[in-house]
């Protein structure tokens, strides 16, 4: 059997060269990510999604750079082969190249294989700031959740022409900044493919088709784990761990109730002779 290696840039680079497409999942503690790594899974994002999928935010604009500390510190204990990509939060890049280089490195110095940042062409000279610190910068374009308020929504992305064409001017104006590959989110699958025709380096979907060189989903959403009403329509379910979580509490609770658990199987013994001296203590004691 092969030696399993640890992804890294090459390896993705030439992934793409080859045609084999790599999977990418979110992971925000020890335990999904140790899972993700035993499952053969490429890459880890630990996204600022944490927020909602960890935290119960309603959205991912209060997460700070110490969450996001948090969560990397716990996937990278549980990961040896995957590639990790930090996810920068909100505001901990937006205002200065200064801020944006400081904070990458934060997250390199806990051990990511890079960060990814949102937005376009007027992120540029971040990119260029990071990438110069030594730091492989990720472009995410499309659907940017740290812009929903300028979106408007959770809403599909380059659906137009004027939106078809900021969307290919931002991602060769990221391309050409440094960043070294890049994630398209919820984007029609048509209008993936015509942006693929013009980027160089790999470039990775979620909710973006089939036409990109791997895919990336949360975790929570497709082993059935989000708490509340998120269903996208791009997520295919795996699993439906919510509701074996909820029946596997509800039976502790009932077993309880009818003193089902613990049995005797449960227990920890102690020899007779220990537990006759201490019976009569207690015995002894009780009366005192
Ligand atoms: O934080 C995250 O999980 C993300 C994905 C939604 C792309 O950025």
């Amino acid at each position: 059997m092969t030696e399993r290696k640890k992804i890294t840039l090459p390896v993705l680079r030439n992934r793409k060269k080859n045609k084999k497409k790599i999977s990418w999942l979110t992971a925000y503690d020890f335990a999904t990510a140790r899972f993700a790594d035993e499952a053969g899974i490429d890459m880890i994002l630990v996204g600022d999604s944490g927020g909602m999928t960890m935290m119960g935010k309603s959205s991912t604009i209060s997460v700070t750079m110490e969450d996001m500390i948090m969560f990397t510190k716990s996937v990278v204990k549980g990961s040896d082969h995957c590639f990790i990509v930090g996810d920068l939060p909100y505001m901990s890049y937006q205002i200065s190249d200064e801020d944006a280089v400081r904070n990458a490195g934060r997250l390199m110095a806990i051990g990511c294989d890079a960060v990814k940042l949102e937005g376009g062409d007027e992120m540029s000279s971040r990119i260029t700031a990071i990438s110069n610190a030594g730091i492989p910068v990720v472009s995410h374009l499309g659907l940017t959740p740290q812009s929903l308020a300028q979106i408007g929504g959770y809403r599909i992305q380059g659906r137009s022409l004027s939106s078809f064409k900021k969307l290919l001017k931002d991602i060769l104006a990221v391309e050409k900044a440094g960043a070294v590959f890049h994630l398209l989110e919820c984007v029609p699958e048509e209008v993936t493919a015509e942006i693929y025709k013009h980027v160089k380096n790999p470039l990775y979907g979620i909710g973006s088709g089939r036409n990109v060189d791997g895919q990336l989903v949360i975790s929570h959403d497709m082993l059935g784990l989000f708490v509340g009403d998120v269903d996208p329509k791009f997520v295919k379910k795996y699993a439906d761990l919510s509701s074996i979580i909820k029946k596997a509490f509800s039976n502790y609770k009932d077993d309880i109730e009818k003193n089902l658990f613990p049995e005797e199987k449960h227990l920890y013994s102690i020899e007779g002779e220990d537990l006759k001296q201490i019976v009569e203590y207690s015995n002894k004691f009780s009366k005192d």
